[in-house]
């Protein structure tokens, strides 16, 4: 054993060192495996004392170090580089629920607490933590933290960093910032938490945090409907709004051609008529009244024309089904084909505008692709996925993006950036931006050791 892995040894034992390739596969590659690495090894450590020795001791060494939850990332954020000279520093065994607080609504976690985890903790106690994601089974909460992710909740509840009241981080060299407030209210000083929030694992280590928790709706309505096109999904969001005001939790657009991808590889059957789209709609409050202005919604919606068909869930296990038709897509995608991944989102009212011309502009430059659409309409967020069938990836992201840069969008909504649009992020930041993204870049973390070569590219950092 090198000086280096013995050094790291003594620190996490045992338990918290993997270097046989063997054992260290799953951590050297995304679960997509487009982004093979080679990690020099992998440290498990189990507590932040832990984490701040290894910290310690990389930036003593030199050593590049890549934090990693539970690797459902969809940017190759949390894999090494194919150098073999990045430790991969797990943060799986860091797995506590250090609090609970139903009276102030708050829940501290340790960084590896898996999602679904801390949300049925929440429930235990009545109370609701409202980020959901399909990946909530195996995401952690640090990754949540760190991608500042987004999910079928952002439409009533916000993105990840809504939900964080503190943080504790390790930085760089090895430093504990420990700022685990419970607070709803605090503006003294700077908000400093805010910058770990979405900066995916390049400016420290998140270890633990305490996250914000909601009432927990005791009503909660799930239907899906077919709409003709995605203007009259719209048209039934603004509607359904109108309505249901901001109890509708989650307002999802599904593509026909996603249903059917979900039935192929599933096996699940779709309740609703074939259609060209589909809404998967939820809505969820504690007064009485919610059925019946769901019901009346839905009514002027097939009025209007707005809605073909549709049905309502009349028990939990019949939501889970309709959940399972929209969860369900990205697993069925992968199985399909290859597919060239886009995170866009797009200024709500030319969302069927931007769907017309992203799609001439594939029938002119790539003849011959799928597309793979489905999202969190709600929020201006679609997964506008290509199934590439021998095109040229590369190519794809931009013809793209360029449709997304005249509808003044952005190319990453939710996923992040990871090493995946590093190139693209590049030319679509100004020059202004890049300098203030390398300034706080370079304060924290001078010799480039925090996941190098994700969000910027090695060469602005140095
Ligand atoms: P990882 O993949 O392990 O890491 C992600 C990034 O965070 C990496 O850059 C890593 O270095 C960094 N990181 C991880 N932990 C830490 C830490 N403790 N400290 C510092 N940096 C850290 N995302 C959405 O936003 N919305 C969705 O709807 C959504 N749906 C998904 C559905 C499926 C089926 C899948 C597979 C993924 C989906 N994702 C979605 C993407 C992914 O689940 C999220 O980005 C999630 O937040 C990642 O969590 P993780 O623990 O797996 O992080
Ligand atoms: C989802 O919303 O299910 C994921 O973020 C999407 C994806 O697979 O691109
Ligand atoms: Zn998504």
């Amino acid at each position: 054993m090198s000086d280096v892995l013995a050094g790291l040894h003594a620190i996490v034992g045992n338990k918290g060192l993997l270097t046989d390739p063997a054992e260290m596969g799953a951590y050297a590659i995304d679960w997509r495996k487009l982004f093979p690495g080679k990690p020099l090894a992998v440290a498990r450590p189990s507590s932040t004392a832990e984490v701040s020795a290894v910290m310690g001791f990389c930036h003593h060494h030199g050593l590049a170090v890549v934090p990693q939850g539970g690797n459902t990332g969809m940017a190759g954020g949390a894999v090494p580089d194919t150098s073999g000279r990045e430790l991969v520093l797990s943060l799986a065994r860091m797995n506590r629920l250090r609090g609970l607080d139903p009276v102030g609504m708050t829940l501290e976690a340790e960084s590896g607490v898996v999602l679904q985890t801390a949300q049925e903790a929440a429930v235990a106690v009545n109370r609701l933590l409202p980020i959901s994601l399909a990946a909530e089974g195996s995401a952690t909460i640090g990754g949540v933290i760190s991608t500042n992710a987004g999910g079928v909740n952002v439409l009533r509840y916000g993105m990840a960093r809504s939900m964080v009241l503190g943080l504790e981080v390790v930085l760089p060299d090895g430093r504990v910032v420990d700022g685990l407030r419970q607070l709803r209210k605090d503006n003294a000083g700077y908000d400093w938490k805010q910058i770990f929030i979405g900066t995916e694992g390049t400016l420290g280590i998140v270890t633990a945090a305490v996250l914000r928790l909601m009432p927990r709706p005791t009503q909660r309505l799930t239907a899906l409907v077919s709409v003709p096109d995605p203007q009259a999904a719209l048209d039934f969001l603004v509607l359904a709004q109108d309505a249901l005001g901001d109890t509708i939790s989650a307002f999802e657009l599904i593509s026909g051609f996603s249903i059917g991808l979900v039935q192929r590889h599933f096996g699940l059957s779709c309740p609703v008529g074939a259609g060209e789209w589909y809404v998967l709609i939820e809505a969820g409050a504690t007064l009485s009244g919610l059925r019946e202005a769901v019901e009346t919604a839905f009514e002027q919606a097939l009025g209007q024309g707005c809605v073909i068909d549709g049905t309502i869930a009349e028990s939990g296990q019949q939501a889970a089904d309709l959940w399972m038709l929209r969860e369900r897509v990205t697993e069925s995608e992968a199985k399909e084909s290859k597919s060239v991944k886009h995170d866009v989102s797009i200024p709500i009212p030319s969302i069927p505008q931007f769907l017309i011309e992203a799609g001439q502009a594939l029938d002119r430059h790539a003849p011959g692709t799928r597309v793979n659409c489905f999202g969190h309409l709600g929020d201006g967020n679609l997964h506008y996925n290509i199934l590439i069938d021998g095109h040229d990836p590369h190519d794809i992201n931009r013809i793209v993006h360029d449709v997304v840069d005249r509808f003044g969008g952005s190319i990453s909504a939710e996923h992040g950036i990871g090493q995946y649009r590093v190139d693209e992020l590049a030319l679509r930041r100004s020059e202004s931006e890049q300098f203030l993204s390398r300034l706080i870049k370079t304060a924290i973390d001078p010799l480039d050791l925090m996941n190098p070569g994700k969000v910027l590219s090695r060469r602005e950092t140095r």
